[in-house]
């Protein structure tokens, strides 16, 4: 068995999905930029990618239909309550962010019985559009960065891509308290500039997104053959990959 990387050119993504069928591949992940164009070219998806509108998971049944699911949302809850040993009942969380990786996470978010979540992002319309979806499903809420009440959140959690450039979000340190616990859903070798921030800051926990790509990946290799793998080896193992 082999699992490795499979570089699509933009506009090929479609074909090459197809090729490593044909040839016999048994699943794919997708990262960014795919996970939308797999969910508009999957025959059928779970209703999880259906809610997410985002596909990081796919697989085709015998007859050749082409499968989406996403397990971005199980795989950051699983690393939060298993591997953190967090619960998020009756939590209060903010969410910054509102594209593709919120999408992904609020449903499995809103599972564990929150008090509630707000979403807050640097364009807030599409805060507001996504908690028009979402509060169907629990209590979702949306505002911009200044519209963020000044009390410490349980859980704050970065779903911006601010990380990737090595910037923060706009929001204040009122959002924190000796209680708030921080995540990232990005990783690098160093904590990112959030999670230094909110170290530097006092929030009494601060993880980043690695845990989370495992626990996903361990998701999704579940639904294509059947067993979940042990993933505490494997994130200590890219952990010091990473680090050298
Ligand atoms: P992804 O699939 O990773 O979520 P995306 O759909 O392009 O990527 O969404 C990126 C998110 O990061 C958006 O919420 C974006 O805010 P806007 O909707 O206002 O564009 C947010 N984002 C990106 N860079 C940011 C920054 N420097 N500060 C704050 N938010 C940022």
């Amino acid at each position: 068995m082999s699992y490795s990387t499979l570089l699509a050119e933009p506009a090929r993504f479609r074909d090459t999905v197809t090729r490593f069928f044909a040839e016999g591949g048994r699943g794919l992940n997708v990262t960014v930029p795919f996970k939308q164009e797999a969910f508009e070219f999957a025959d059928s998806c779970s209703p999880q990618a259906t809610l997410a509108g985002a596909v990081n998971t796919l697989m085709m049944d015998d007859s050749g239909m082409l499968y989406g699911h996403n397990t971005d949302g199980v795989g950051l809850v699983r690393d939060l309550v298993q591997n953190l040993g967090q619960s998020l009942r009756e939590k209060s969380i903010l969410v910054l962010g509102a594209g593709g990786a919120t999408r992904g996470i609020l449903q499995p978010l809103l599972e564990q019985k929150p008090n509630n979540i707000l979403i807050a992002n640097r364009t807030p319309a599409k805060a507001e559009e996504l908690a028009a979806i979402f509060s169907a499903l629990g209590p979702v809420q949306a505002c911009g960065f200044d519209g963020v009440p000044e009390q410490a959140f349980d859980w704050v959690i970065n779903a911006t891509a601010a990380s990737l450039h090595g910037e923060l979000p706009a929001v204040t340190t009122a959002i924190l308290g000796s209680q708030s616990c921080c995540y990232d859903l990005m990783y690098a070798a160093q904590p990112t500039a959030f999670l230094r921030w909110a170290k530097d800051n006092g929030a009494a926990l601060v993880a980043d997104g690695l845990g989370m790509l495992v626990e996903q990946a361990a998701e999704s290799f579940n639904l294509w053959r059947g067993v979940r793998p042990r993933t505490m080896e494997v994130m200590q193992e890219l952990r010091n990959v990473l680090k050298s």
